[in-house]
């Protein structure tokens, strides 16, 4: 079998995933060791047994509906390079927002981030501004390892490090800036979301009844361990914004929600009040 057959075996066996096309070609990249281009023109390429096997394999954990990012072990996020295995959430593009509108207010200083899990938030935030240390915390202490290894990969875990502990538990530093991409989905919702994010740690998804509950908790807690004018920043649910700011306005001022590329409400922010 060539590398064209394969890949034509490949898609059709994906037929029921959203973007069956460029699985297949990430699979076949992985297995050769080539990047696209260099795939776009070995077409006539044949495989070995242990290449064709390894390559059915992906395609088929694909077609049971595990996500690309677990299967092939890393993902990329902000431009960088990230490990994920089904401890922690996959990072998503809506997640830029939040660690672009950080960059552009915060610039420098300590941060705290609440909910590791790849480390993705963090780790990007070190990597862009060499003025900002972070530490953040994580329930799960499998999470913690992957952000540990993935500070490592990107070269800044002299300043960004990580901890498994719930929310603020062991935090008696003051921060500069607060940040969080906590579990916003509402619990009975939770059981109702597609096959694939199911496949992501439930720890990282359930918000509570109203979705709410680590907002609140972090917002009533939040300015022991921030400065006078501290920055909390969130990531929020696209019909979250106005519940959250409206949970923020006793202690917080300068309240903003942004919007991501697709126009929907996913970050809110504010300043402590002084
Ligand atoms: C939505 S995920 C965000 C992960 C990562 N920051 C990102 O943006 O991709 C929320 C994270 O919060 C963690 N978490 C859940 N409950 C927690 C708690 N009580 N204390 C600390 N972290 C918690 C989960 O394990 C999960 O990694």
């Amino acid at each position: 079998m060539v590398i064209r057959e394969a890949l034509k075996y490949g898609i059709e066996q994906l037929g029921g995933v959203q973007t069956p096309v460029l699985d297949t070609q990430l699979f076949m990249c992985h297995v050769m060791k080539m990047d696209k281009l260099k795939l776009l023109i070995s077409g006539d390429m044949p495989l070995n047994s242990r290449e064709k096997e390894a390559f059915i394999k992906l395609v088929m954990r694909r077609a049971e509906g595990e996500p690309v990012a677990y299967i092939l072990g890393e993902c990329e996020f902000m431009s960088l390079d990230f490990y994920v295995t089904k401890a922690v959430l996959i990072p998503r593009p809506d997640t830029e927002t939040l660690v672009e509108a950080v960059l552009e207010r915060f610039p420098k200083g300590k941060l705290l981030e609440i909910g590791s899990g790849s480390g993705c938030i963090p780790i990007s935030i070190a990597h862009y501004n060499k003025n900002i240390s972070c530490m953040s915390m994580d329930i799960s202490a499998d999470a913690t390892a992957v952000a540990i290894g993935n500070a490592q990969r990107n070269g800044v875990a002299d300043r960004a490090q990580f901890i498994t502990a719930s929310v603020f538990d062991g935090i008696d530093g003051i921060y500069d800036c607060i940040v969080s991409n906590p579990p916003y989905i509402e619990s009975d919702v939770v059981p109702t979301l597609q096959t694939e994010v199911l496949k992501e740690p439930v720890l990282a998804l359930d918000g509570g009844d109203d979705g709410l509950d680590f907002y609140r908790y972090i917002i009533s807690n939040a300015p022991s361990h921030l400065t006078k004018g501290g920055l909390l920043a969130f990531e929020i649910g696209y019909n979250q914004g106005q519940r959250v700011s409206d949970l923020m306005k006793d202690d917080f001022e300068r309240i903003e929600i942004l919007k991501d590329l697709a126009g929907l409400d996913r970050v809110v922010l504010g300043y402590a009040k002084g």
